[in-house]
């Protein structure tokens, strides 16, 4: 299921224009990350893609789907959104209600409903809460709860908000791993993150935005060289990558993998 973004515009009730003509087309089961500065308008984008927010002017269709001529509810079965703050996300007294919402209002059968809700709390790590109010774990336990609610409903499109934002290691190659294992599923992953190394080592394809447009979109290794470029939006190439520039490297290493390839 493609989602396709032609000419969109957004202008917010206060006559800021966040999102300033975007061309735009992912594939079926891409893994995309996007990037850029604080208010480049990253956030206001993916909210297109399940209809919270409408075009001022341009389209969306998630598959043959025009965002706006289907309710957000109806959206929730094909673009699953996980929040940038879990606490706007999350409103059930224990874990497994709120992880069960989900798929029980997509109108799944009872048995399926259960196969998701124990695959995304298994995934998550969070088999041992189920019954933990979601304010009584950490707020780095509510963001994986929030990811769990909405891996369960096993949606084609999956959105992540920036996902490791005040994590820890461990944490963060949990939500690594959950990414993975939708990839292995064919989900289309779509990742906001600051965390450029998160960025290198998971995403295959990286789009960078910059004041409401698109600055640079391509494979990884194209885009996260461009260190130039990226500056304008305040992105900082991968360690690894500059590092391998400083080298005299003569391609442009993005993961660990290569780099100790290149200089060997
Ligand atoms: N509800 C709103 N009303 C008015 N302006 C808004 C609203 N939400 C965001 N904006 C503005 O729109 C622009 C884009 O914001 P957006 O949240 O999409 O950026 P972002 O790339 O997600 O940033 P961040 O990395 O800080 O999350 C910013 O200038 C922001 O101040
Ligand atoms: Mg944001």
């Amino acid at each position: 299921m493609n989602i396709e973004i032609t000419n969109l515009r957004f202008t917010y009730p206060t006559g800021l224009e966040a999102l300033k003509g975007i061309n735009l087309t992912i594939n079926s089961g891409e893994q995309v990350a996007i990037v850029g500065q604080n208010g480049a308008g990253k956030t206001t984008l993916v909210r297109h893609f399940n209809g919270l927010l409408k075009p001022t002017s341009g389209t969306i269709f998630i598959g043959e789907w025009e965002t706006t001529k289907f309710s957000v509810a109806k959206l929730a079965s094909r673009v699953g959104y996980v929040f940038q703050n879990p606490d706007d996300q999350l409103f059930s007294r224990d874990v497994l209600t709120e992880v069960t919402f989900g798929p029980r209002n997509l109108g799944y059968e009872k048995a399926k409903i259960e196969e998701l809700v124990q695959r995304a709390l298994s995934l998550t790590e969070l088999t041992d809460k189920t019954d933990t109010n979601p304010y009584d774990l950490s707020p780095t336990w509510r963001k994986m709860i929030a990811l769990a609610s909405i891996i369960a409903m096993d949606t084609p499109i999956v959105i992540f908000d920036e996902p490791t934002t005040g994590q820890d290691a461990v944490n963060v190659a949990r939500i690594a791993n959950v990414i993975a294992e939708l990839r292995n599923e064919g989900k289309t992953v779509i990742t906001i993150t600051h965390d450029i190394d998160f960025c290198a080592e998971n995403f295959e394809r990286v789009v960078a935005l910059s004041n409401g447009q698109v600055l640079l979109d391509g494979p990884a290794r194209e885009v996260l060289g461009q260190e130039k470029v990226l500056a304008q939006t305040y992105v900082d190439p991968p360690q690894l990558t500059r590092l391998g520039k400083r080298l005299g490297l003569k391609e442009t290493v993005t993961r660990q993998e290569e780099f100790l390839r290149a200089i060997e």
